[in-house]
């Protein structure tokens, strides 16, 4: 298959990092991609929102299956938009109003019995305030729309729900994202990543991951878009898998059937697990970033032919998915990420860091005049993978320590929450 690829994070070149082993992938494409997809692939310039040119880009090449990385273009409707052209892995915009509204989306958990967090939601901002000012305690603040991961602000006191409300309503900071928000009960547990490929029927499950969203480490300081991921995460054990399976997947998918959404591509369960609970956070209908990058450097199956399997509602069983290993992911950010920071600084080291069997996925680069420079608030994701987490994380952190960019920033702990507590890790 010929295979176009949006995006240009550090998930879009691990897809396609992984497409590269995949038996049923011949020729790959990414738009508009980075620096390191430009090294496995053909970079486009096309931006993927600009649905005709993606279009032309697909009848005049040749391709068969594009696989949409980020969510901006499938909730604004490319996969309706490209029905009939080629296949398309990627929910429509109706499917993908899970991630685009979380209105929608609690309303959608309620009506399907999912567990998920109290909440209420305001379009006027003086009855959000006084409800905050009357309702002291741990609220979650939550721009209604699309904000790349950091319209929601987890706060501690009334002050501080006034404040996040303020930057969202007031300030606007993600413009019209912010004129609902919802108010959130703050749920306390271990967050995991739970992610499946659907074709709308069936299912097949990613390996369990945990995200580190917090800038700083200890999970201080604000949410970026993730900071570093691991999988598989031991927080999932057999019987809570199955729970997930069929508390939260299985009645999103009939769900799906009940509300006459033809659902195929990634639906990703975003959890807390509380007192053992699975409880949902959000849906997403796209791969995560960071855990795409740990997910794919453990992935042996067929990637593309699965992937067209789902864009066609015919999966079936695969067997033997996955290394029995486990991977690491630490993000390399540009100083001052998720607020201001600079761009266009070199990159140095990445060969060196990939000697030691370290795969260096990137995300916010670009190549100027021969040179790889930074372009974005997320630079990098160093993978690596072992026989125990232990041992992944070492390496990862060991080939990071070989990279270096003006105002380089990583979090230390990834995976630290977890090495603290497994016994009988592998
Ligand atoms: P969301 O985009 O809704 O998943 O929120 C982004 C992040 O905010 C989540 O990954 C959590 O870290 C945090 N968060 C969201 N909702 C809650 C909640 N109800 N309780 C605690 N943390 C939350
Ligand atoms: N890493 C969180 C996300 O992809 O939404």
């Amino acid at each position: 298959m010929n295979i176009l690829i949006l995006g240009s994070g550090g998930r879009e070149h691990a897809i396609a990092w992984q497409l590269k082993r995949s038996e049923s992938a011949n020729n790959l494409w990414c738009a508009p991609g980075n620096a390191g997809t430009a090294a496995i692939t053909s970079n486009v310039n096309i931006d993927p929102l600009d649905f005709g040119a993606i279009k032309n880009f697909i009848q005049d090449t040749g391709i068969d299956l594009i696989i949409v990385g980020p969510e901006a273009p499938l909730a604004a409707g490319i996969a309706d938009y490209l029905d009939g052209t080629c296949l398309v892995f990627g929910p429509q915009s109706a499917g993908a109003k899970i991630e685009s509204s979380k209105l929608f989306a609690k309303q959608f958990m309620q009506r399907n019995g999912i567990s998920t967090a109290e909440f209420a939601l305001f379009d006027d901002y003086g009855k959000a305030r006084r409800f905050l000012k009357e309702n002291s305690g741990s609220w979650v603040i939550k721009a209604d729309g699309l904000a790349a991961g950091k319209g929601v602000f987890v706060t501690n006191s009334t002050d501080e729900a006034v404040e996040a409300l303020d930057a969202i309503m007031i300030e606007k900071r993600f413009g019209d994202s912010g004129s609902r928000v919802v108010i959130e009960q703050k749920l306390v547990g271990q967050e995991v990543s739970y992610i499946v490929i659907t074709d709308g029927n069936s299912f097949v499950p990613m390996l369990a991951s945990q995200d580190h969203k917090a800038v700083y480490d200890n999970d201080k300081g604000p949410n970026t878009g993730g900071m570093g991921a691991y999988a598989p995460t031991p927080l999932v054990n057999k019987m809570l898998e199955e729970r997930i399976k069929k508390e939260i997947i299985e009645r999103a998918i009939e769900g799906f059937h009940r509300e006459n959404i033809d659902y195929r591509g990634i639906l990703y369960a975003g959890l807390m697990i509380v007192d053992g609970n699975p409880c949902l956070l959000e849906f997403n209908c796209r791969f995560g970033d960071p855990e795409t990058q740990p997910q794919m450097a453990l992935f042996k199956g067929d990637l593309a032919g699965i992937m067209a399997d789902a864009a066609q509602g015919k999966l079936s069983v695969y067997k033997n998915l996955w290394l029995d290993k486990y991977a690491v992911c630490v993000v390399a950010a540009s100083g001052g990420y998720p607020g201001k920071y600079l761009k266009g600084k070199p990159i140095r080291g990445i060969e060196e860091a990939e000697q030691n069997g370290a795969v260096v996925f990137h995300a916010g680069t670009v190549l100027r005049d021969g040179e790889t420079v930074t372009n974005g608030g997320r630079v990098l994701g160093v993978t690596a993978t072992a026989d125990t987490l232990k041992d992944a994380k070492k390496k990862a952190y060991d080939a990071l320590s070989k990279i270096d960019f003006d105002g380089i920033y990583y979090r230390h702990d990834i995976a630290d929450k977890v090495l603290g507590i497994t016994k009988n890790e592998k």
